[in-house]
């Protein structure tokens, strides 16, 4: 049986050097890719279908000014019913694929009170709290190492780049920690004091299992989130599924943008 990463080698002569997950909502950029190769997911060898909506559920790859990506239209979530590990098969089939550069995108809830639904925030760092890490078990040495550093998970000089990007195009970046949540349920108001209080700023369900597995296989992450609401009880209104997409969609214009300069200068 051929692997995943052999399957997708076989589709196309493009060899992809930056790979990007899209969140809930903003799948619109794997459209923008010039020589697009369209692989469903149904189409590789072990690869954990996007059951959610608002997820795609297809790999595209492509180029961006002259850069081979490899963009994955929707994701694996733990309230799917998959495990952290299977949440990071994507990545870990990217960096075989020979990615060096993960661009990482998300939906989130605003903990903050000034971080009103449409704006995107660099992940500085995060709080796992999934109860899952993709890398228990044997470890695969070929891959990384037993125990993994994650003083640095979300790349300083990526961060720096994504500044320099947004503010040239009128985008004021501004960094943020990120909880990992396992859903589907969103969080009480309780619990977003509690995330609050333990140094987090936005929540949400997914990111965090494909860090991890990037971190150990020596890849370069950058985290943006689109806060898409605010978190419960930051301020008096239900959440519901919906609106989240509803501001992704609105986003995408703005987040396609972004994507498309940093991206070049993440090689
Ligand atoms: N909580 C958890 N995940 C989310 C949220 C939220 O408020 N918004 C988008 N994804």
């Amino acid at each position: 049986m051929p692997t995943a990463a052999e399957v997708i080698a076989a589709r196309t002569s493009l060899r992809p050097r930056v790979g990007v997950v899209l969140g809930s909502g903003l799948g619109a950029f794997a459209d923008t890719l010039n020589d697009r190769t369209v692989i469903p997911y149904g189409e590789i060898p072990d690869w954990p279908q996007s059951t959610a909506i608002g997820h795609a559920g297809k790999l595209v790859i492509g180029v961006v000014d002259g850069v081979a990506v490899a963009v994955l239209a929707g994701r694996a979530h733990l309230y799917e019913g998959y495990t952290a590990k299977q949440a990071a098969f994507g990545v870990r089939t990217l960096r075989a694929l020979g990615v060096e550069s993960l661009v990482l995108t998300n939906a989130a809830g605003g903990i903050r009170p000034d971080w009103t639904p449409g704006s995107l925030i660099l992940i500085s760092d995060h709080i796992n709290l999934l109860g899952q890490n993709p890398l228990s078990g044997p470890n695969d040495d070929s891959l990384g190492p037993r125990f993994p550093d994650m003083s640095e998970a979300y790349s300083r000089s990526f961060r720096a780049i994504a500044k320099e990007v947004g503010h040239s195009v009128g985008v004021d970046l501004h960094e943020g920690v990120y909880a990992a949540v396992p859903g589907p349920s969103y969080e009480t108001p309780a619990e977003i004091r509690y995330l609050r209080a333990i140094g987090a700023d936005l929540v949400g369900m997914s990111t965090v299992p494909e860090t991890l597995a990037a971190n150990h296989m020596g890849m370069k992450v950058l985290g943006i989130s689109c806060v898409t609401n605010h978190a419960a009880g930051v301020i008096d209104q239900k959440l519901n599924h919906t609106e989240v997409l509803e501001v992704g969609e609105r986003m995408k214009g703005t987040l396609i943008h972004l994507l498309r300069r940093v991206i070049p200068r993440l090689v």
